[in-house]
C-alpha cells in the first residue's frame, strides 16, 4: 500500500534502536504498543546524561549535583505541566504509573469522603487499574462501585451516565480511551454531565497520551492520569494531574521523607503541593526520560501522531476484515490505533505464539479489562495496538501472520 507516511518514517524508526534487532530471526513487528511502547535514543540518552553528569538526591542538598538533580526533576515537572496545559507545577505529582495515580485518588480523595451508601461511577470498559481501587475503598467504607454498560460496539452512551448519577455519587471514574477495545470515550462531555451534577471525575489517560493532544483545562477534568511507559518513556514514573483545590483538600496518602515541612512526636506538617503526595525519594531519572519522551513526540506532533495511527488503523481494519473467521472485538465510531480481535478455532495465546515466531509482537488475553471482554462472550482477545514508528507493510505482516496461524489450525 502507497500513502505517504505524515512524518519521516524511516528517520523516527532509526531513532527507536531495538526496532531493527530480529526477533526468532525475522524483523521485528512490534504491535503491543498499548501495553508498553518503546524509547528513542532521545529517552535513553537523557536517563544515561542524567546518571553521568547530574544525579544525586533533589530537595535535599546544597552540594552542586543535588541542586543540579532538583533543577532536572523540576524542569521534568514543568515540562508535563505544559504538555498537559495544567495551571500550575503544583497540580503535577510524580507517581510510579497510572495505577498509582489512582490509587493515591481512591485512597486519599475519595476514601475519606465516603459514606455507606455512597456511589463510585465506573464504566464496564475500564481498565481493572480504574475499578479495583474503588472497589478497594468501597470494601473499607461501605460505598458501591456502579456500572455505565457499553454497548454491543464497546461504545459509552453519555446519556447512561447521566441517567446513573444519584445524590450519592461521590466521583465519576472513566478511561479516556479503552486500552482493551480502543474506543475513545466523549469525556468532556461526560466530565460536563458530572459536572453539572456536583461530581468531580478522574480520567484514566494512559492509552490517550501517547495518541491525543490533552488539555485537563480545557476538558475541565479533575484528576488526569497517565504512565511514561507508554508514551515512548521510562517504566516506573507516571503522573497524576489533579485541580488544586481538590489537592490542596486532601490528606497525604504516603509518609516519609520530603512530604513533610516539620516532623515531632507532638505532631507533623505537610509539605506544600505537590510534595505533600511525594514522599520518599522520587524516581528522578525516570521524570528526567519522561520530558524527553514528551520532547520527543512533541516535536513530531501528536496530530500528526494520530492522523497516521488513524491511516494504520484503517489499514489493519480493512486487511483483517477480510480474514474468514476473524471477527472484531470493539468496534466503535471513534478509535484510537488498536484492533482487538479473535479468530475462529484459535485460542488467542495460541494466536499470539504463532505470531511470534514469525516477528509480530501483539497481547493476548483479558488486557487486565475482565469485564470489558466479559461484555462480548470471549474469554480473550488478540490485540495489536500501534504506535508512531508502525507502518503499512508491519499492519500487512500482521494480517499475512494471522492468515498463517488460522490455516496452520484449520
Ligand atoms: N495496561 C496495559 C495494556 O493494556 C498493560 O496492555
Amino acid at each position: 500500500m502507497s500513502i505517504a507516511p505524515l512524518y519521516d518514517l524511516t528517520a523516527i524508526r532509526a531513532d527507536f534502536p531495538i526496532l531493527s534487532r530480529p526477533i526468532r530471526g525475522r524483523p521485528l513487528v512490534y504491535l503491543d504498543n498499548g501495553a508498553s511502547a518503546q524509547r528513542p535514543h532521545a529517552v535513553i540518552n537523557a536517563e544515561r546524561r542524567y546518571a553521568e553528569e547530574s544525579h544525586a538526591n533533589v530537595h535535599r542538598g546544597v552540594h552542586t549535583l543535588s541542586q543540579r538533580a532538583t533543577d532536572a526533576f523540576e524542569g521534568a515537572r514543568e515540562r508535563v505541566r505544559r504538555f498537559l496545559n495544567a495551571r500550575s507545577t503544583r497540580e503535577i505529582i510524580f507517581t510510579r504509573g497510572t495505577t498509582e495515580s489512582i490509587n493515591l485518588v481512591a485512597q486519599s480523595y475519595a476514601r475519606p469522603h465516603l459514606q455507606p451508601g455512597d456511589e463510585i461511577l465506573v464504566t464496564r470498559l475500564e481498565h481493572h487499574a480504574n475499578i479495583v481501587p474503588w472497589q478497594l475503598v468501597c470494601e473499607a467504607t461501605g460505598a458501591r462501585v456502579v456500572v455505565v454498560p457499553i454497548n454491543d460496539r464497546g461504545e459509552v452512551d453519555p446519556e447512561d451516565v447521566r441517567r446513573l448519577l444519584s445524590p450519592r455519587t461521590r466521583l465519576l471514574g472513566i478511561a479516556h480511551v479503552s486500552n482493551a477495545l480502543g474506543t475513545i470515550l466523549p469525556v468532556a462531555e461526560m466530565i460536563a454531565i458530572a459536572h453539572a451534577a456536583g461530581v468531580p471525575v478522574l480520567v484514566d489517560g494512559a492509552q490517550a497520551v501517547p495518541h491525543l493532544t490533552i488539555d485537563v483545562q480545557a476538558l475541565d477534568a479533575d484528576f488526569y492520569a497517565f504512565s511514561g511507559h507508554k508514551l515512548y518513556g521510562p517504566d516506573g514514573i507516571g503522573v497524576l494531574y489533579g485541580r488544586e483545590s481538590l489537592l490542596a483538600a486532601m490528606p497525604p496518602w504516603q509518609g516519609g521523607g520530603d512530604m513533610i515541612l516539620h516532623v515531632s512526636f507532638e505532631g507533623t506538617t505537610y509539605n506544600e503541593l505537590p510534595y505533600k503526595f511525594e514522599a520518599g525519594t522520587p524516581h528522578m531519572s525516570g521524570a528526567v526520560g519522561l520530558a524527553a519522551a514528551i520532547d520527543y513526540v512533541e516535536a513530531i506532533g501528536l496530530s500528526k501522531i494520530s492522523a497516521w495511527e488513524a491511516i494504520l488503523l484503517t489499514h489493519a481494519t480493512e486487511r483483517l476484515s477480510r480474514i474468514e473467521g476473524l471477527r472484531f472485538i470493539g468496534t466503535a465510531h471513534h478509535k484510537a490505533g488498536l484492533v482487538s480481535f479473535v479468530v475462529d478455532g484459535i485460542h488467542p495465546h495460541d494466536l499470539g505464539t504463532i505470531l511470534d515466531e514469525r516477528g509480530v509482537a501483539i497481547r493476548t488475553g483479558h488486557h487486565c479489562a475482565m469485564p470489558a471482554i466479559a461484555t462480548f462472550k470471549v474469554p480473550a482477545t488478540a490485540r495489536a495496538s500501534f504506535g508512531l514508528y508502525n507502518t503499512l507493510d508491519e499492519i500487512d505482516a500482521l494480517a499475512d501472520a494471522v492468515v498463517y496461524a488460522r490455516d496452520l489450525f484449520r
